[in-house]
């Protein structure tokens, strides 16, 4: 895992929307796989700057979201639909028809996982996964104890993470227990990974995800196991990581790396 740390989420939303940037500039059909919450949001509002100003496109890029709750509707305002319409793909250049994001409202929830997982495999996998992690250590909806090779499905949320998201809805509103999500195997399938992370509160999951060992309990350690996975935080996020300097030595000694070898080789395909 590369662990890169910053001092702001500015810097942060800066360098992942780079990232993004170099994968779909070097290859323009990149299917790109897409997190909701309040952390990706300044990466999508780099990728909408560049788009508006740079003319950064995304008209072959093709998107798969990680999650949706069920019993919500496409057109809910908190629906994660919703969300990344709002929030990205109504502002770029993307085909609606070329982003997918689970049906929380089809007659069967139970039969939407395996048809999402093979539009994935019809769209020959994901290049890049954006992920945010929750506080209790979830991607996706992947909460605590999912099977580390679990794949597309229902899974009930937490209390903490029911609680974590009770900010959006209204007091008294429907708020949804169930969701359907890509499963950590999914995610592990993605070539390459950014998970970003910012604020104290996600310090803790930060340090079982990196440091911690690798189990079930904390979804995001089994982040240990893939190849490509880079962890992009701020300080506070990093707080709790007992190697946090030598995260940062590292980073030192990669641009030095950068600099005098200009290596590529991130690039998913
Ligand atoms: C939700 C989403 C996750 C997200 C997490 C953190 O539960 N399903 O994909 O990473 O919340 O959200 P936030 O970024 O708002 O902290």
């Amino acid at each position: 895992m590369e662990v890169l740390i910053f001092p702001d989420a500015t810097s942060l939303a800066r360098k992942s929307a780079d990232l993004v940037e170099s994968q779909i500039k070097t290859f323009p059909d990149s299917v790109l796989g897409l997190a909701t919450g309040s952390t990706p949001l300044g990466l999508y509002q780099e990728l909408i700057r560049r788009h508006q100003q740079e003319g950064l496109s995304f008209a072959g890029v093709k998107t798969f979201n990680l999650d949706e709750y069920v019993g919500i509707a496409s057109n809910h305002p908190q629906s994660y639909r919703t969300f990344m319409d709002e929030n990205l793909f109504d502002r770029i250049d993307i085909e609606k028809s070329n982003t997918q994001v689970p049906d929380g409202m089809a007659e069967n929830p139970l039969e939407v996982g395996p048809a999402y997982e093979q539009s994935i495999q019809e769209a020959r996998g994901i290049d890049l996964q954006v992920l945010g992690v929750g506080t209790d250590g979830h991607i996706g909806f992947n909460e605590p104890t999912s099977s580390l090779k679990s794949i597309t499905r229902v899974k009930t949320l937490t209390k903490q993470t029911i609680e974590d998201n009770s900010r959006f809805f209204e007091p008294g509103e429907f708020q949804p227990k169930l969701a359907i999500t890509m499963g950590i195997q999914t995610i592990l399938d993605a070539r390459r990974i950014l998970l970003l992370a910012h604020g104290e509160n996600k310090a803790e999951a930060i340090r079982d995800m990196v440091e911690g060992p690798l189990s079930a309990f904390c979804p995001a350690s089994a982040l240990q196991f893939h190849q490509r996975t880079t962890v992009l935080i701020d300080e506070a996020a990093a707080s709790k990581l007992a190697l946090g300097n030598y995260y940062k030595f590292v980073g030192e000694m990669q641009d030095e790396l950068v600099r005098t070898h200009r290596p590529s080789d991130w690039i998913s395909r």
